[in-house]
């Protein structure tokens, strides 16, 4: 009787070890790792239980186009060749990573000698990208009380960059209404476009201008640009049409005394066929020529 008790407690035991043991599971220190471009960075995937010995471990990543092998067969492949390695168990260290390196891998372990015998673990890696000078555009002079774009674009940043906008060195609140310097603005500012819309300009709104892209990796300017306020001014429009009208009348003038006086019939006669020699055959043509003859075409040429 003491005996089956002891077979008893013995195959309990034993039945609950196996079913402890005999199993690969897998976990990690963080599921969504970020870094920032050409820096290192660690995907964990740590073996927290395992039986057999001498698991197969593999990493994948997974893209739109569908997976691929980034360590297989004990070794690093694909375009991560070269720039990683493992740290045992089965821990992905990149050492450079890349904007293209942003997606998600999935760590699996095949342990034949378990019952459950495979695990897999997916890591979700985002490799910021610091923004770089944006192209801003600031239309250099405006009219009073006309519309005006201001505009700025940054297409490298990742995540994608968010846009601030700085006039004289002071950053533009997105509402002008909350501050006095700015309240009587008419802009609409668009963090995420990049854009700054003035609806009717005032001469407040002249001064130096730029933009920041700015995004979890950095951020970065582009010059200040001068947007100018000017009057749309009547009486000096007409006064500069009647000085371009007169100077006209003067020129003309001028042209038609000298027709007058003959300085134009005089060269009318020497106008024969006569054809300006083509540049580098000059040396042979001024010998063949006769002198006086040649210099006076020539000077009518001129
Ligand atoms: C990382 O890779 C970039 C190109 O992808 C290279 O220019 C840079 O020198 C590398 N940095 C290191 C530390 O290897
Ligand atoms: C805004 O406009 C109002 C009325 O035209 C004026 O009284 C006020 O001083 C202006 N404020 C600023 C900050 O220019």
């Amino acid at each position: 009787m003491a005996k089956t008790r002891l077979a008893c407690l013995l195959t309990l035991l034993s039945t609950h070890c196996y079913f402890n043991v005999s199993a690969v599971v897998l976990k990690t220190n963080n599921e969504s790792p970020w870094t920032n471009e050409f820096d290192k960075i660690e995907l964990s995937c740590l073996i927290e239980s395992i039986s057999t010995t001498n698991p197969r471990i593999e990493w994948k990543k997974i893209t739109n186009e569908g997976p691929s092998y980034v360590y297989f067969d004990r070794k690093i492949s694909g375009d991560l060749e070269n720039r990683a390695m493992i740290r045992e168990p089965a821990t992905l260290l990149i050492t450079n990573a890349t904007r293209l390196d942003t997606a998600k891998y999935r760590c699996e372990v095949t342990a034949a000698d378990d019952q459950k015998s495979f695990d897999e673990i997916v890591i979700d890696l985002v490799v910021r990208v610091k923004p770089v000078v944006p192209k801003c555009s600031v239309p250099k002079s405006v009219p009073f009380g006309k519309s005006a774009e201001l505009s700025c674009v940054e297409d490298e940043g990742f995540p994608k960059s968010q846009y601030q906008w700085f006039k004289n060195r002071e950053e533009i609140p997105d509402d002008p209404k909350t501050s006095l310097k700015f309240f009587n603005s008419t802009y609409t500012l668009n963090a995420e476009a990049g854009t700054l819309n003035f609806i009717a300009v005032r001469k407040e709104d002249a001064g130096e201008y730029f933009c920041r892209a700015k995004n979890d990796a950095g951020y970065s300017e582009c010059p200040p640009q001068k947007m100018e306020v000017y009057d749309i001014d009547v009486v000096g429009i007409v006064l500069g049409v009647l000085v371009v009208a007169v100077v006209l009348l003067c020129i003309t003038a001028g042209i038609c005394c000298a027709y007058k006086r003959g300085y134009f019939s005089s060269q009318k006669q020497t106008g024969n066929n006569y054809k300006v020699p083509a540049k580098g055959d000059g040396v042979d043509y001024v010998r063949t020529e006769d002198e006086g003859d040649f210099r006076h075409k020539s000077s009518f040429v001129i």
